[in-house]
């Protein structure tokens, strides 16, 4: 059956690749976004101006939705408030499905400040009395390739040392696994997603560098306190649930 399904972050990294799966299987598509349509831009989907730091415009943008995936994010403390808010109109308005993507090993990342914010989102919507589905992905190829790609006028590319590991993934897959949840059934926590591969910062900085013509030294440092210990320990890896096909390497080819 066709549903209707508002986007928050619908213009963003994940965001618009949840769009895109989600037209793809012919559902209609609703886009929350702080901007107006982007001039040019012919996505077949309705674009519902607003923001969730303020509440401008969410009433309209959720009357008539089926569920919402909500992807908006500011990175921490500022996505509490906005999952407030957005939780608070939709059961106001339609009591829709609400998904909801979280990070991997939030639980276990307890130190690090980003981390604690997005365990307080999944609270909040578990607690926040609408039907609800809440999946955790890890890092996504593209966080490395930018976070890369944003040092290239500094002499060295900067990444996490002591070892930490990654197990970055395709937003694609994260988005495709999302758009199939927001057509199906509230399922509370489901399991998680993981890229095919384990491997240190350090190797896919230096990869990352290297595809993008950057031949410079990858500096690895290492940062004190126990929210680094906790990332260095694994805490956002899911070796178990690796179910991403597409590695870093074939992810940057394409
Ligand atoms: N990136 C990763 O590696 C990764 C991994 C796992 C999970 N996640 C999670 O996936 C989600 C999406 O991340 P992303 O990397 O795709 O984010 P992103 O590319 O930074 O996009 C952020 C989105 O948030 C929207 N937004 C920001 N402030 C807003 C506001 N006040 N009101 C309404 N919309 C607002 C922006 O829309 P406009 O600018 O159009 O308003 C934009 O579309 C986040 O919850 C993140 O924690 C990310």
């Amino acid at each position: 059956m066709q549903s209707v399904i508002l986007v928050t972050g619908g213009t963003g990294t994940l965001g618009r690749e949840v769009v895109r799966r989600l037209l793809e299987d012919e559902h209609e598509v609703r886009v929350l976004s702080r901007h107006g349509r982007p001039e040019g831009d012919r996505l077949p989907v309705e674009w519902s101006e607003g923001d969730l730091k303020t509440g401008a415009g969410l009433d309209a943008a959720l009357t008539g939705v089926d569920a919402v995936v909500h992807c908006a994010t500011v990175g921490g403390r500022g996505d509490v408030a906005m999952t407030r808010r957005l939780t608070r109109a939709a059961l106001r308005i339609g009591r829709p499905h609400v998904v909801y993507v979280s990070v991997v090993g939030v639980d276990r990342a307890r130190s690090v400040s980003f981390c604690r914010a997005k365990a307080e989102c999944e609270r909040i919507v578990e607690e926040c009395g609408l039907p609800w589905t809440v999946l955790r992905a890890t890092q996504f190829h593209s966080l490395i390739t930018r976070a890369v790609r944003a040092q290239r006028w500094l002499p060295v590319v900067l990444t996490l040392g002591g070892g930490v590991r990654l197990q970055p993934m395709a937003e694609q897959e994260a988005a495709s696994r999302l758009a199939g949840l927001a057509v199906g059934r509230p399922q509370g926590r489901v399991p998680d997603v993981a890229g095919p591969e384990i491997r240190t910062a350090r190797d896919l900085a230096r990869t990352a560098a290297r595809a993008q013509g950057l031949h410079r030294p990858v500096v690895a440092v290492r940062l004190p306190g126990k929210g680094f210990r906790e990332v260095r320990d694994g805490a956002l890896l899911a070796p178990g649930r690796a179910v991403g096909l597409v590695g870093f390497e074939e992810y940057m080819a394409a």
